[in-house]
């Protein structure tokens, strides 16, 4: 988009259009009209250029040079334990065996207790001397819960919180199919969870003027999402809390972080074929969670994972967001197409 806009400008400054009376001649205003494009383009490309090498930086330093060192995080976050929302499953119970991998006691929240004791037993087969606790909860019954977690949550010193837990149609559909289970269901596990278990563990934190909140949006954030409408939204609404939390807390001692993943192959994920293996754009969990954990303390808003932040590069700086928003449309809706196709001819071979 705005090397379109700079090149757009040097054209129409090379044409010397003389905008007066329409015509393309050579007159001392053409000429002055030429100068200020070419003046204009020219800091169009460089701000772009200086643009691109701040990101490429920034990616250096967070993928590359974060990755050198491996801090101890119960001493920098000034805490021994992690909590980790929707942890049986996928990117976070990634998080909770990486972070007890790294000395972290954890506090295991879900609602299946079967797959919470699974995730426990595998962190005291894999982290000897972690202590796990489990909290048993349902994020999609609202605002009842929380009395249940701030039980467990008290007298523990909580060095870092992983907002993790969140929900999406899988496969994606139409709003008008949604239930109203559903529709709540998006607005308690993707947003009000995010805000109400930070509002728990904030005190303590401030208190000792330590700790860390990962909040889990998604790179859909960055752009609306037919069809996964509901998803898209809320995930904005993570990206945004979590932004200006951190500016709030500025000097306080505790590290926000935003982090937008893109494709990890999960049971979130896993309603196309292309999210179902590995590769460049979709990342295994291991993989985004290890390359994740790395830039905490080293960038307060990322994808986590340096080709999911090149392909938000894309996103942002050569599509727009409409394009995205028609690229994402269009793909769902030949997915939906197909998965009706699919029941109904499955309905007819059973007829
Ligand atoms: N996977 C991706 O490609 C992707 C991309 C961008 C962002 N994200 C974000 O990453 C986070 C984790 O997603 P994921 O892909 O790892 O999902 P996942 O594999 O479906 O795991 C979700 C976890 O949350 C738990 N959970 C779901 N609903 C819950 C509820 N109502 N109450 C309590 N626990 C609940 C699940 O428990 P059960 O096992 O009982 O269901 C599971 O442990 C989400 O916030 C998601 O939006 C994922």
């Amino acid at each position: 988009m705005r090397v379109s806009v700079a090149l757009c400008i040097s054209h129409c400054a090379r044409r010397q259009v003389d905008f007066r009376c329409g015509a393309t001649s050579v007159s001392s205003t053409g000429m002055e009209v030429q100068g200020v494009l070419t003046f204009l383009g020219l800091v169009w490309v460089a701000r772009w250029v200086l643009h691109i090498m701040v990101d490429i930086v920034a990616a250096l330093r967070k993928f590359v040079w974060a990755r050198l060192s491996k801090d101890n995080l119960p001493i920098k976050y000034g805490g021994k334990w992690a909590v980790v929302t929707g942890c049986t499953d996928g990117i976070g119970k990634e998080y909770a065996r990486q972070l007890a991998e790294r000395g972290m006691n954890i506090l295991l929240i879900a609602r299946n207790k079967d797959k919470l004791n699974n995730v426990k037993q595998i962190i005291r087969e894999e982290s000897l001397g972690v202590e796990t606790e489990i909290v048993q909860v349902d994020f999609s019954h609202g605002r009842v819960i929380y009395q249940e977690i701030a039980r467990h949550v008290e007298g523990k010193n909580i060095g870092i919180l992983v907002n993790n837990v969140g929900m999406a149609f899988s496969p994606p559909k139409n709003f008008v199919e949604a239930s109203e289970d559903e529709v709540w269901g998006h607005v308690n596990v993707n947003v009000a969870s995010v805000v109400a278990m930070t509002q728990l563990v904030l005190p303590g934190m401030l208190a000792r003027g330590r700790g860390a909140i990962i909040n889990v949006a998604s790179i859909g954030s960055s752009c609306t999402i037919p069809y996964l409408g509901i998803y898209s939204a809320t995930k904005a609404f993570v990206d945004f809390f979590s932004e200006s939390l951190s500016w709030e807390l500025r000097g306080s001692g505790i590290t926000v972080q935003t982090l937008r993943p893109g494709a990890v192959i999960t049971n979130m994920s896993n309603f196309t074929e292309v999210h179902r293996k590995p590769s460049f754009l979709v990342a295994t969990t291991k993989t985004y969670v290890t390359s994740a954990l790395a830039t905490l303390g080293h960038s307060g808003r990322t994808t986590g994972y340096w080709p999911h932040g090149f392909q938000v590069f894309l996103m942002d700086e050569i599509f727009n967001r409409r394009l995205c928003t028609h690229m994402f449309g269009w793909r769902f809706r030949a997915l939906l197409k197909a998965e009706q196709k699919r029941v109904a001819e499955e309905q007819a071979k059973k007829k």
